[in-house]
């Protein structure tokens, strides 16, 4: 059984108005524990609609099952935010305590947790976000973007969930801000074997952290394939409005001029290895 699977999920917004939107058709696919999973797509492409139905904030119709749950039940969505943490696309939409310690405590509280090991909680979750703890007793309306954005990771991590969902977590932070929270969510899948489902713009981001990805177009599932099969597909990326990682789009113009490279390339190393492979005189793979 997978972690998660996804059964012909659709999702409308504003039903049997004049606004009505399909945000979700019909899309299928499923994951595995333990895979971190990158989500791509145009704007509005519905990447957070998507996002949304993980943790039974949005009510879709179609099934959706954690560990053999289908959450889209009534009933079902119970207690599901504790297991799949979710960080919104726009960090303020989650923040609504007086101080940051109480934002970032309250998973811990709603889960029954001590004192003491709340504030343990709060603690490890400060660090991985990177915050140090003078911001503790602020508001967390005071806080710039970038850190209310870590505010609210902090906030989903100190629950420690299962599947960790996050919309666009590195959006508005300055480009160590950014690494850095790359780096300890490939911490947190690598040591804990957690899932992760992330979604980006930074085709670069995607192509560094994620194993598979999910592409978006049109409220449609275009694609779900490993990142070297999806950016072998650069012209396709490219057809729906995204970009390509920038080495990708280098081997892709020195294998239009025939040099023998291999398409799909996305990573220094690999790209170091095409090289060297080219120069001893041809397609390594
Ligand atoms: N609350 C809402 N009410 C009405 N329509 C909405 C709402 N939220 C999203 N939509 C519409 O649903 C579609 C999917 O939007 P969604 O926000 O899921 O896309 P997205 O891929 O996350 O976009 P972005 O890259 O800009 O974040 C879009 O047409 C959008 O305008
Ligand atoms: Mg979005």
């Amino acid at each position: 059984m997978s972690q998660i699977e996804v059964k012909n999920l659709s999702y409308k917004y504003g039903v049997g108005t004049p606004f009505e939107v399909t945000a979700l058709d019909n899309i299928s696919f499923s994951v595995e524990k333990g895979e971190f999973i990158g989500l791509i797509g145009h704007t509005g492409s519905g990447k957070s609609t998507l996002l949304q139905c993980f943790n039974g904030l949005l009510k879709p119709e179609g099934e959706l099952y954690i560990d053999g749950v289908n959450i889209c039940e009534k009933n079902n969505a119970k207690g599901i935010c504790f297991k799949v943490g979710l960080v919104f696309q726009y960090p303020e939409h989650q923040l609504f305590e007086d101080t940051v310690y109480k934002d970032i405590a309250f998973g811990p509280k709603n889960m029954g947790l001590s004192e003491g090991e709340i504030k343990d909680r709060v603690c490890e979750a400060l660090k991985f976000s990177g915050l140090s703890e003078e911001i503790l007793e602020k508001s967390p309306f005071e806080l710039s973007g970038g850190q209310k954005r870590r505010v609210a990771v902090a906030g989903v991590i100190a629950m420690r969930p299962e599947i960790l969902v996050l919309d666009e977590p590195a959006a508005g932070l300055d480009p160590i801000g950014r690494d850095s929270i790359l780096a300890n969510l490939r911490e947190y899948h690598k040591k804990e074997g957690k899932t992760v489902i992330l979604s980006s713009h930074n085709m670069d981001d995607i192509a560094r952290n994620c194993e598979k990805v999910l592409v978006m177009n049109s409220a449609r599932l275009e694609m779900f394939e490993t990142i070297s099969e999806v950016f072998k597909r650069s012209e396709r990326l490219k057809e729906i409005g995204l970009d390509v990682p920038m080495l990708t789009s280098v081997f892709e113009e020195l294998l239009k001029e025939g040099y023998p490279v291999n398409s799909g390339i996305y990573t220094v190393e690999q790209a170091v290895n095409e090289i060297i492979a080219a120069k001893d005189g041809g397609k390594n793979a």
